[in-house]
């Protein structure tokens, strides 16, 4: 286990060493650190000098990635070994923005024709509707676009749509619906016409009760609106790996775009699980995001650990989580089209890292995933920025920015990135007793308006937000995750811990149904709450 390692130790031996030693002395004795504690890859900019790190702490880290094996672990899922070891499967969604003619296998087989055969039908989708060339069955065109799909057939696209502002076209509506509860389908179709509707059903598995339940009702309130049983395969396409699955359910597999078992849930917006975003923001566009994704591929497989931007933005999630006790972390984009980010980060990251066995299924014995959560800035800067600049508690922070804003609005920009940069300062370096007590702050306010600061961020600046550049952020973190979970040693590549919950809503389901009676035998306390749902819905016990 890594925490049985010397490396884990001597990093261990150094947190207590370097303990209570502020970032205000850091920079004063090193104060080229905020030149050099960088890193640069493709378009982004990583600083991550405001970290509770000296160069010492940066080697220790570094020893302890070799100890862990990142760099042939790294190689085994760029090859396509199966290193999703429970689940028996390769992890290969580098291999959906592998350019034609690279070979990658899978048990012997290349697969990126395959790869690139279903993006030349995604292109080709995307354009068609786009153009108003597919049409609905009454031979209108399509002005609106429902995706259904949850947790990483939602949270992917719909971030990435927001992001790269496909939502803002006004010849075509875009909306996601995930959620299994009926405000969220209802609420979706407000205003929508059928015969211009074309509904995008996402599930990699698609055995998904809340994906199956929504296309299920948006199947009926499209026949109920154009009559007509047929006009079901002129309004819905289907993405998933299982044809056998989405026949059963009535769409016409010939409306299927297929992906594959090694391609996780939370790793599909370059699969054809980013299909509206592609028929969003069009599928030249599409693939510049998948070149972005490439870019920051090569990085991490080039580059040196020590100068390999995901391999360094993980190193410092460890120290943070496992040498300073850091829990969580959060992740602050300063650019209102990355509001959806946080969320998608969460899943990618709670879900793959959120684990407390390792690889042979022994107890991890050291935190792992941090709890992740964030929203963009400035508006987090009223809301609970303030227990991260006075709080007992250690939140280290992400602060994105983008250099060049997409839409110039007379000093919009540079104010929203003068308070980036200012929340980064503040966090480090705070306001000493003395400092506030100079500014002439009565002597019983001091304490209140003094700021610890020593709180950790890194930033992360990209020149625009673009396609690229997205697809290179995205990348950047998936490659984060994969290797905190390399260094302790978990499968960042399965989800087990989903199912329970699952497993019991189909039991408790029958139990709620009028007509039908509660079997019981649950704890005290569930049983008492179906009897008192079933009461508020006048449903006899
Ligand atoms: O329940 C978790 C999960 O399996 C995620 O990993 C996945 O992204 C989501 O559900 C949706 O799954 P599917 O695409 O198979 O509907």
């Amino acid at each position: 286990m890594i925490a049985d390692t010397q490396e884990w130790a001597r990093l261990a031996a150094h947190a207590d060493e370097v303990a209570g030693v502020h970032l205000r002395e850091l920079f004063a004795s090193d104060p080229a650190r905020g030149e050099e504690l960088t890193v640069g890859a493709g378009d982004l900019h990583l600083d991550y000098s405001k970290n509770r790190v000296t160069r010492q702490t940066l080697r220790l880290l570094t020893a302890l990635a070799e100890r862990a094996g990142v760099a042939p672990r790294r190689e085994a899922m760029f090859r396509g070994e199966a290193i999703n070891v429970t689940e028996r499967r390769a992890v290969l969604h580098t291999a959906l923005r592998a350019p034609s003619g690279e070979r990658v296998e899978v048990d012997g087989v290349d697969v990126v024709p395959a790869v690139h055969e279903v993006l030349d039908r995604m292109h080709d989708l995307a354009s068609r509707v786009r153009a108003g060339e597919w049409t609905g069955a009454t031979g209108r065109r399509i002005r609106n676009v429902v995706n259904i799909g949850i947790g990483g057939s939602d949270l992917g696209p719909a971030m990435a749509t927001r992001a790269l502002g496909g939502d803002a076209d006004p010849a075509l509506t875009l909306r996601f619906v995930s959620n299994i509860d009926g405000d969220d389908l209802g609420d979706a179709l407000v205003g929508l016409d059928p015969a211009e509707t074309l509904f995008v059903v996402c599930s990699k598995t698609f055995t998904t009760l809340e994906t199956l339940t929504n296309a299920r009702s948006a199947r009926e309130w499209l026949v109920a609106g154009l009559g007509d049983e047929g006009a079901v395969r002129h309004h819905f396409i289907a993405v998933s790996t299982n044809a056998e699955q989405v026949a059963a359910f009535g769409i016409d597999t010939a409306n299927m775009l297929g992906f594959w078992d090694w391609v996780g849930g939370r790793y599909s917006v370059d699969s054809a699980i980013g299909l509206t975003l592609a028929i969003a923001v069009g599928p030249d566009a599409f693939r510049e995001m998948l070149r972005g994704f490439r870019v920051m591929d090569e990085h991490f497989r080039g580059a040196p650990l020590d100068r390999n931007m995901p391999v360094i933005l993980a190193l410092i999630g460890v120290w943070n989580a496992n040498f300073l006790g850091a829990d969580t972390y959060a992740v602050l984009p300063y650019s209102q089209r990355l509001g959806r980010l946080p969320a998608y980060l969460q899943q990618l990251d709670m879900e793959s890292n959120g684990k407390s066995v390792d690889l042979e299924g022994r107890p991890v014995g050291v935190p792992t995933g941090p709890i992740v959560w964030g929203e963009p800035g400035t508006n987090g800067q009223h809301a609970f920025m303030q227990l991260i600049h006075q709080g007992t508690r250690l939140v280290p922070s992400d602060l994105i920015g983008v250099c060049r804003p997409g839409r110039e609005m007379g000093d919009h920009h540079d104010l929203l990135m003068a308070n980036l940069l200012a929340q980064a300062e503040a966090l480090a370096f705070g306001r000493t007793a003395e400092e506030v007590a100079a500014e002439g702050v009565a002597p019983e306010l001091v304490p209140h308006r003094t700021f610890p600061g020593d709180r950790p961020t890194n930033v992360i600046l990209l020149d625009e937000l673009t396609p690229s550049s997205l697809g290179q952020l995205i990348a950047l973190y998936e490659h984060k995750v994969f290797t905190q979970g390399v260094i302790w040693g978990i499968n960042s590549f399965d989800q087990w811990g989903v199912e329970l919950g699952k497993v019991l809503a189909k039991r408790i389901a029958p139990e709620l149904i009028a007509g039908e009676a509660p079997a019981g035998g649950h704890d005290g306390s569930t049983d008492a709450l179906i009897r008192r749902y079933r009461a508020a819905r006048g449903r006899s016990a």
